[in-house]
């Protein structure tokens, strides 16, 4: 079973991915047996009871109690015991162990925002500690997008105006993939969050000192960083080419025009607004979709990007 895990699914890296990899071969193992079980019987069927002469008639053929009950009775035993075993592993995955550590978990379109007990906001990068029950608590500030962590076997939908939550326990620090999965609009492939599994002592260490890491960057190098650490890129450019938003490259400096019809040059002013209150100013030819960064991004951290983009001609 290992083997065919391997093979099929992601690498597993939680307490109870084993358990849900178990459960996902043995339904596929069970439906590959009947399937080739029937389709073989039905053509061995079809040549063995075809019609041989003109004449050839069926018998009159009422029921057959004894092979009606056994192809019911197998069928309903093999799906009793996946319901068993489903709602077993719901169980666990539904209630989070008393001890497990919080992390509000914010899905915008098109980024992940985290929120942990330390008060330390982290986009698109979600920070776990491993051999601890983690519990998120998962919402989104607009449309439906979907927590999604492969290696850790969990999903789940992260819903407007409403909690929903899902625990895991990693078993190796290393690193994964967030995927959002749910189609949320033109980005959605891009709505994705680096997951990196710590050490419990490392885990600490990061709550501690996680953007101490950050003081001896250049304002144009912790700008760079932040635009690709943000979720920035999802939507803007640095080559000229056009997303979901303006592109960044010579973006400083130039006259734009508003859906409002004003014109405004893009100085330090317009880029700070359009952090912190992105849709009051929206570029012609863009919607107004971009989540605010109010809170998550301080003061050093705007001028950071407002340096680097002026450093992009
Ligand atoms: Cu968010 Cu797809």
């Amino acid at each position: 079973m290992n083997r065919l895990s391997d093979f099929m699914l992601p690498p597993a890296n939680s307490t109870f991915a084993a358990e849900t990899d178990a459960l996902f071969n043995f339904i596929n193992v069970v439906s590959l047996i009947l399937l080739i079980g029937i389709t073989v019987t039905m053509i061995y069927f079809a040549i063995k009871y075809r019609r041989k002469s003109e004449d050839d008639t069926t018998p009159l053929i009422t029921h057959n109690s004894k092979l009606e009950i056994t192809w019911s009775v197998i069928p309903l035993i093999l799906v009793m015991i996946v319901f068993g075993w489903g709602y077993n592993g719901y169980l666990t995955k539904t209630n989070a162990p008393d001890n497990a550590y919080e992390i509000r978990a914010i899905a915008k379109s098109w980024l992940w925002e985290f929120h942990y007990q330390t008060g330390h906001v982290s986009v698109n990068e979600l920070h776990v500690p491993a051999n601890r029950p983690v519990k998120m608590i998962i919402s989104s500030d607009d449309v439906l997008h979907s927590f999604y962590i492969p290696e850790f076997r969990v999903k789940m939908d992260a819903v407007p105006n409403r909690y929903t939550s899902v625990w895991f326990e990693a078993i190796e620090p290393g690193e994964a993939i967030l995927y959002c999965a749910e189609y949320c609009g033109s980005a959605h492939s891009n709505m994705l969050a680096d997951v990196v599994i710590h050490s419990q002592e490392d885990f600490e260490t990061w709550l501690e000192t996680g953007d101490a890491i950050d003081d001896d960057l250049s304002p144009v190098e912790l700008g760079e960083q932040l635009v690709q650490r943000q979720g920035c890129l999802a939507c803007h450019s640095t080559d000229g080419s056009t997303l979901q938003g303006p592109t960044f490259q010579g973006i400083f400096g130039r006259d734009r025009l508003l859906t409002d019809g004003s014109t405004v040059t893009v100085d330090e002013n317009y880029i700070r607004q359009s952090i912190i209150e992105p849709n009051t100013q929206v570029a012609e030819g863009f919607a107004p979709i971009m989540p605010t960064y109010a809170g998550s991004l301080n003061d050093r951290q705007i001028d950071a990007i407002i340096e680097y983009l002026k450093t992009l001609d």
